[in-house]
């Protein structure tokens, strides 16, 4: 079921988003070589809870931190830990908080100094497939063409999309239905209606759009470990342009 939402509740989940939208500011601060990802991980929680926020990763389906930190060769779910970021990476951030029980997830992919050609173009797909699904996602539209827009988006330049993970509804829950793929036909799936909330994530990779899960049950790299991008947004449907809940991402 397609949960909708009163203008009050789409009010409550930008009060969260808008949150998160501080906490990638807190994050970036710290996003240079040398960091550990560990680091990132704890400045990221104390600077929620500072708000009065709670991270909605954490605990969510056994998931150990705040925030996934994916990088070149992860594509989602990296878990925070030991490893040191370097100059010439692209580092994902994807995180989510819940304020008074309203949820906000977005993700971001950032270049850590100077990196290649080929993975600015990547990030650059990326992003600009979000932006054309975000475009398309109004009210009398369907999903598959927020599928279709990425798809074409990401392939039109050369890249793949991952068809494992899918963007999805958002609400009261993390996820809720619809299920968003980054793949699909025009004038297909469900109708979009005024009310709806969804996170829109685009997951793109350089090489074939394979992925495999590691041992430890999260981490998702890229079957040809070539690096991957991953922009998302909570966005809420209208009857014009798409209100865009994580503006300033
Ligand atoms: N943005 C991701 C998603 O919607 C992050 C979830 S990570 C998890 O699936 F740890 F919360 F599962
Ligand atoms: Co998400």
């Amino acid at each position: 079921m397609i949960v909708l939402k009163t203008p009050e509740q789409i009010e409550r989940i930008r009060k969260s988003c808008r949150i998160l939208v501080d906490t990638f500011r807190r994050a970036e601060e710290l996003l240079k070589p040398g960091v550990k990802t560990s680091e990132i991980d704890a400045a990221v929680e104390e600077y929620v809870r500072s708000r009065g926020a709670v991270p909605a990763f954490k605990g969510y389906r056994g998931y150990p931190a705040s925030v996934c930190i994916s990088v070149d060769e992860v594509v989602l779910h990296g878990i925070p830990g030991d490893l040191v970021l370097e100059e010439g990476q692209i580092v994902t951030l994807d995180m989510g908080v819940i304020l008074d029980g309203y949820y906000s997830d977005a993700a971001k992919t950032y270049a850590i100094g100077e990196v290649s050609e080929e993975k600015q173009r990547l990030m650059d797909a990326a992003k600009a497939a979000l932006m054309k699904a975000i475009e398309v996602a109004r009210e009398g539209n369907r999903i598959g063409d927020i599928a279709h827009a990425i798809q074409r988006t990401a392939e039109g330049r050369g890249f793949s999309v991952v068809r494992q993970f899918c963007g999805h509804g958002i609400g009261r829950n993390l996820h809720e239905e619809p299920e968003v793929p980054n793949f699909g036909r025009p004038h297909t799936g469900a109708r979009l209606r005024r009310g709806m909330t969804l996170a829109i994530e685009t997951m793109v990779n350089a090489g074939t759009p394979e992925v495999e899960i590691a041992s430890d049950g999260w981490t998702v790299y890229t079957k040809d470990r070539r690096p991957a991008a991953h922009f998302e947004h909570t966005i809420a449907v209208t009857d014009g342009e798409a209100d865009i809940l994580t503006l300033g991402l």
